[in-house]
Formats: C-alpha cells, sequence, structure tokens
C-alpha cells in the first residue's frame, strides 16, 4: 500500500501538489469512489485509480526501445549537443529514463532507455553476455580472411575482445554485420580498423533476442512489450 500522491507522482506527470488540488476538486477517484485525501493508502495492484474519469495504469518502471538518429549523445543531458532523452515523448519524461549503454554520436539504431537501475545492471552485466549485432558500411570491401581474425579474439590496450563475428554482404563487401559481445568505446569501428577498413555507417540492430522493430522510424521511441521484456528474462 502506498499513499495516493505516491502512487500518482509515480504512474504520471501530476506532482504530489497537482494531487492535492485534483482531490479538492474531487478529480480523483479510488474504486470509483471519489478519493478525500492525497494521503490515503491505495493498493498498487489491486485498486483502479482514475484522474478525470481516465484509468491510471501503475507503473514504477519503463522500458523504452528508441530508434537512435545520427546526432545524439546516449546521454542524459548535455550543454552543446541534444541528448536521446530529447527524444521521449513529453508523456514519459517524468520517469527519468536514461541509455542503457551507449552508442557513438553518429551511429544509428536500436538503444533501451529505462529508468530501472537494475535492469540497467543486469544487462550490461559482462557475465550476462548479451552480443550486439550492427550493420556497418565500410570505406573498402570486407575480405574472407577478416572473419577469422574477428572470430580470433583481437586484443586492444584495454580489453581482448571476445570471439566476434564479420558476415560480408556476398553482393556487396563493403556492407557487413558484426556481433561483438561487449560494448568498448568505438568497438566496432576499431575491429574494422585493425583489419584495413573505416567504417562509413554504423546501426545497431539487435541486442541479445531483440531487434530493433524496423517499423520504428529514426528518432522514434516506443516502450518494450512483454514479450520482449522477457527476452532479457525481466
Ligand atoms: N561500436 C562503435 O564503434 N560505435 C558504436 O556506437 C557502437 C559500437
Amino acid at each position: 500500500m502506498i499513499r495516493l500522491d505516491k502512487y500518482l507522482s509515480e504512474a504520471t506527470s501530476y506532482s504530489r501538489k497537482d494531487v492535492r488540488v485534483l482531490v479538492k476538486r474531487k478529480s480523483i477517484t479510488v474504486n470509483g469512489a471519489i478519493a478525500g485525501t492525497a494521503d490515503m493508502k491505495v493498493d498498487e495492484k489491486n485498486d483502479s485509480v482514475s484522474v478525470n474519469n481516465t484509468p491510471v495504469i501503475y507503473r514504477k518502471f519503463i522500458y523504452l526501445m528508441l530508434n537512435k538518429p545520427q546526432g545524439y549523445l546516449s546521454a542524459t543531458e548535455d550543454d552543446r549537443d541534444p541528448v536521446v532523452t530529447d527524444l521521449v515523448p513529453e508523456e514519459l519524461k517524468h520517469f527519468s529514463p536514461f541509455p542503457v549503454g551507449r552508442l557513438d554520436k553518429d551511429t544509428e539504431g536500436l538503444l533501451l532507455l529505462t529508468n530501472d537501475g537494475q535492469f540497467d545492471h543486469e544487462l550490461m552485466s559482462p557475465r550476462k553476455n548479451l552480443y550486439k549485432r550492427y550493420y556497418a558500411e565500410l570505406d573498402a570491401p570486407a575480405e574472407e580472411q577478416d572473419m577469422e581474425i574477428f572470430a580470433s579474439g583481437m586484443e586492444f590496450k584495454e580489453f581482448t575482445a571476445k570471439p566476434a563475428r564479420l558476415e560480408i554482404d556476398p553482393d556487396d563487401p563493403r556492407k557487413v554485420h558484426v556481433e561483438i559481445a561487449e560494448g568498448k568505446y568505438h568497438q566496432v569501428k576499431r575491429m574494422c580498423e585493425r583489419v584495413g577498413k573505416n567504417v562509413v555507417f554504423l546501426k545497431r540492430v539487435a541486442v541479445g533476442g531483440l531487434k530493433l522493430d524496423e517499423s520504428l522510424k529514426c528518432g522514434e521511441v516506443r516502450e518494450l512489450t512483454a514479450e520482449e521484456l522477457a527476452i532479457f528474462g525481466w
């Protein structure tokens, strides 16, 4: 059981102060009866609360999929550049979501956002061994032998990469898919450079078993479905 004002300030963009005003106006009902005070206790699981006759769905956490456009930083604030949280719809901003991991400013594609620290921790944990799949365009054709070098576990100054997968488009070997298990700084770009090619376009298309929803336009955000969350055991 939690206080009505806490319940509504967590689940909606109303502040606790707003809730007091709404109670005075008799705009809130709990199980159909007008709420008398803002500090009355409600059961988050079983009570139904409505504001202005609109039912409220109680939840504390949100899990979002963003198709990140180029030009946005994977951060919640920055003095100079736009940040990915600018793209969160107004009605979800009060949840204060943050990005799970990072994509470079010039990388597009699948980025998860949440306000659930445990979910973030779980997905970022190296023990989770979550593969990230990228589509990349290179400035020179990828070669057969590059696949072996990717699979062999490249060494970098701060880490040794787990075996990575390079798939070359047979029709255009400048187009590749790369799967990596980590998510180190500029990792895909550095791995491609190691075999003598520069990445000219990079897009993340999947994280573990979760694929980017291709119907989501660049810059669009939607909530993950229960099935998608279940992919991560959530
Ligand atoms: N690897 C990169 O080089 N950049 C990204 O944004 C993600 C992976």
